[in-house]
């Protein structure tokens, strides 16, 4: 791996950009010059079509993205990762999550076998829950799982919970925690009864704020609504890699699913911290769901960079935030049950990527990750698109759509879903001239002198630019495709800008703070010792909060 800025392919990205910019190179006149671009510019996986010919790009923008993967070193990279490397150099640790679905050919056969024994772990706890074999305190079975946890281990969980709710079972209610905000946990609980209600503590370190805090709460809950301290063990199972910890809590020690510290958090809805989906929709449709993973894998492992679907969607991002000037990306499901796709993606891609200091501990000199948002459409059509048309901000934007609707009976308005989708890609690339504009209200009837002036206002600049990926449907399959599709186009993007994906220094400073500040917050005394930002806000609520 090397520097992206002392690269030669990145100088020729540059002079490149520059070429395309002076001869005024559009997206709409790369379609016309290319009768066939939609056919150049695709690929496909099991149950995934991917469309990047809206792009900003002509064959030589990709055949030289290209060259700037191979000077990165992409191929040994990803060898590297399949190989159980330890990649995560700053805390010296693989990043073995493919591990977690595909089984590993050239690593420590011990990764294999700690991950099948883990998910024998988890069919037979999902089988006694379901069954109503495991039961609570009182003698009956389980009828609500609360998720106690936050970042990685709530994000994709409760993501693939939502998305995969059609195949949820009919005796279990599934319900996820995150926020230290007392309202998250009250008005969960206000809902369950404690006789039938099942915690999943789920933390990796065992050491986060919120998930204590929860964890105690719903304990308390749990005595002062009449579950029996003898029996807590029923109502309380723990997923982590810091057994002792979870221990500590009170946690039975065959009630912990194991963790390693070999799965970056928010890489980690395969393992164990999949447990909530597992207990939601059954075994069954999470080994699909780590069926469609392992399908990902295996072509970003095995398929040549020009058709490659991770490596294509990372290297655009590389070319979008470094040469054309985005600084960030739209998330566009358009899918009411992907609704949590674009949070999700979030914390992988931001997290993972919003670094600076490369792997060899310089300063990185070029953009890395961009600001990563969405929404679901068409919602996103009467909120933030208008932005995305007439804004001043480069916005490229991923939509994500679904072929066959599971609602096979109103598959007429999900044409209109899908249409909408295209359309607005479509939009986004061709834009509208004032000429056109005008002659629009001309034909409206409207005076040539207001007209004239209105057009200016309807201006829609165009040339942005989007991929689009088309599930065949939503299913536990294809939407693990799509999940590990992003994971590794990720890593992509931090083996192009020489970063380490997988480690995440950046939140220590504000969770240090907090704590200072939690005893101020609490103390007798006014707080003098800080800013006076930070003193005035403090006081200000020591005084209306007696
Ligand atoms: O945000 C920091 C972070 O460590 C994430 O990387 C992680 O997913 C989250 O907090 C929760 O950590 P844990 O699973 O250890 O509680």
């Amino acid at each position: 791996m090397t520097s992206p800025s002392r690269s030669k392919a990145w100088q020729k990205l540059a002079s490149h950009y520059l070429n395309l910019h002076q001869n005024g190179t559009t997206i709409a006149k790369l379609f016309k010059t290319d009768k066939d671009r939609f056919a150049h510019y695709q690929s496909s996986l099991e149950g995934v079509f991917f469309d990047y010919s809206k792009n900003l790009a002509d064959a030589q923008t990709m055949q030289l993205l290209r060259k700037l993967a191979e000077e990165a070193g992409l191929a040994e990279a990803i060898s590297a990762m399949y190989a159980g490397a330890k990649i995560n150099v700053t805390e010296d640790r693989p990043a073995l999550h493919v591990a977690l679905r595909t089984p590993l050919e050239n690593a420590d056969p011990s990764f294999n076998a700690a991950v099948a024994s883990t998910l024998k772990q988890m069919e037979a706890f999902v089988a006694r829950v379901h069954s109503g074999a495991w039961t609570g305190y009182s003698g009956k079975a389980i009828a609500d799982v609360v998720n106690i946890g936050i970042g990685g281990s709530d994000l994709g969980p409760a993501m693939v919970t939502e998305a995969l709710q059609r195949w949820q079972l009919p005796q279990l209610s599934t319900h996820f925690v995150s926020n230290v905000d007392p309202a998250h946990m009250r008005s969960t609980l206000a809902k369950l009864n404690p006789e039938t209600t099942l915690f999943v503590i789920a933390s990796k370190s065992f050491n986060t704020l919120e998930t204590h805090q929860n964890a105690a709460l719903a304990r308390r809950w749990y005595l002062e609504n009449g579950g029996d301290e003898a029996q807590i063990a029923q109502h309380f199972v723990a997923v982590s890699a810091n057994v002792d910890k979870a221990k500590a809590f009170g946690i039975a020690q065959e009630n912990i699913f194991p963790l390693w510290d070999w799965v970056g958090g928010r890489y980690s809805l395969w393992s164990a911290i999949g447990l909530p989906i597992a207990l939601s929709v059954g075994m069954e449709q999470f080994r699909s769901l780590l069926k469609g993973a392992r399908i990902a894998d295996e072509h970003f492992r095995d398929t040549p960079f020009d058709d490659n679907i991770p490596v294509i969607m990372g290297l655009l991002s590389v070319w979008y935030s470094g040469f054309v000037g985005a600084t960030s990306q739209a998330i566009l499901p358009y899918s009411q049950e992907l609704h949590l796709f674009p949070s999700f993606l979030q914390q992988l891609e931001m997290e993972s990527l919003g670094k600076s200091v490369e792997v060899d501990g310089n300063r990185l000199l070029v953009p890395s990750g961009p600001i990563v948002w969405g929404s679901a459409g068409t919602n996103g059509q009467h909120s933030f698109h208008q932005l995305l048309h007439q804004g001043t901000h480069y916005i490229p934007a991923d939509f994500i759509g679904i072929v066959k609707t599971a609602f096979a009976e109103d598959a007429d308005q999900h044409a209109h879903l899908l249409a909408n989708c295209f359309s607005q890609s479509q939009a986004l690339m061709q834009g509208k001239s004032q000429r056109q504009a005008f002659t629009e209200l001309l034909e409206q009837g409207k005076e040539e002198g207001p007209a004239y002036e209105l057009a200016k206002h309807k201006v829609i600049p165009g040339n942005k630019p989007s991929n689009t990926l088309l599930l065949d449907e939503l299913s536990p399959q294809t939407l693990g495709s799509l999940i590990a599709i992003y994971e590794h186009k990720v890593f992509v993007e931090s083996v192009i800008w020489h970063i380490n994906a997988f480690d995440q220094w950046g939140v220590e400073l504000g969770k240090q703070l907090g704590e200072t500040l939690y005893g101020a917050l609490t103390s007798e005394q006014d707080c003098a010792q800080f800013d006076s930002s930070t003193n005035g806000l403090i006081n200000h609520c020591r005084n209306n909060n007696a």
